[in-house]
């Protein structure tokens, strides 16, 4: 499924060939306030570390859930690929005075790092190819625990109906709850699945940030007829709710934390 979506996109993108950094653009939407109150995600997360435990992130990207972590715990190590967003990371943690935590940059398949007390893992797997080796590094590096974090539907599936419109294809999905707990399943891992609330689908300031991000989304060259068309069919695309603007029907993304305790060597395929 991640073959067939990149596939996908790049013959969207047809001459231009793929960013160096694709987070580039987005990773100051990964930046938040460490010592912010109330996150549901962080509070569920610390049920899960103590204070003298460690903690791995694998790819934390701008430490959204590592650096408020990082303050109830021994120490953090933050395995993240992305210069942008590493960079990011490492900025809020100096201005937030947070200095337990190391930063690796490095895909996790790549990474040498020591074992951690508990494994992070949010929002990442949807876009790893090798997939069954993945999870077995995330299990040998775990003492205690394991935790993927991952939404049930593809965190962009709220704009493929747009592809239909504008490129007059289905977008190929990448993969995302169900295909991680059928990959687990064959693993020999039987985690413990813990839904939290749904997310409000994605909003936009305005129309014209919604046509420059669903550009960049939809991999449209500037004034081609296809950029055009999304130009035209976007105000009846969207709709206004609580001051942003949401494409119409779009579905809210429901996280969930799959858990459990680490099981090395795993048994299974490969
Ligand atoms: C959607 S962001 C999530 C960031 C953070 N975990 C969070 O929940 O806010 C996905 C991150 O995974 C990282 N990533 C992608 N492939 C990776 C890999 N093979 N190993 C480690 N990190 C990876 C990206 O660079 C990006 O920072």
């Amino acid at each position: 499924m991640v073959e067939e979506e990149h596939a996908q996109s790049d013959a969207m993108r047809g001459a231009v060939p793929p960013p160096e950094d694709h987070w580039r653009p987005y990773a100051d939407n990964f930046r938040d306030d460490p010592r912010r109150a109330g996150d549901p995600m962080v509070q569920r997360l610390l049920k899960f570390l103590g204070p003298n435990d460690t903690l791995m992130d694998v790819g934390a990207g701008g430490g959204r859930l590592a650096l408020p972590l990082a303050l109830h715990c021994r120490g953090v190590v933050a395995v993240e690929p992305s210069a942008s967003m590493a960079s990011v990371l490492q900025q809020q943690a100096q201005e937030s005075g947070i200095n337990n935590v190391s930063l690796t940059q490095s895909s996790w398949e790549d990474a040498q790092v020591e074992p951690a007390d508990l494994v992070l893992c949010s929002h990442v797997v949807y876009v790893i190819r090798e997939i069954d080796a993945f999870i077995r590094k995330l299990d040998s590096h775990a003492r205690q625990r394991v935790v993927i974090v991952v939404y049930n539907a593809p965190p962009q599936s709220q704009i493929y109906p747009l592809w239909q419109r504008v490129h007059g294809q289905d977008r190929l999905a990448l993969p995302s709850l169900p295909q991680l707990l059928e990959v687990l399943e064959e693993l020999g891992i039987d985690p413990q699945v813990d839904e939290l609330p749904p997310q409000p689908p994605r909003g936009y300031d305005s129309l014209q940030q919604a046509v420059e991000q669903l550009n960049r989304r939809l991999y449209l060259a500037p004034d081609s007829p296809e950029a055009v068309r999304l130009e035209q069919l976007l105000p009846e695309m969207v709709v206004e709710k609580g001051g942003v603007l949401q494409i119409k029907d779009a579905e809210p993304l429901r996280p969930s934390l799959v858990w459990w305790r680490p099981k090395h060597p795993i048994v299974g395929v490969g």
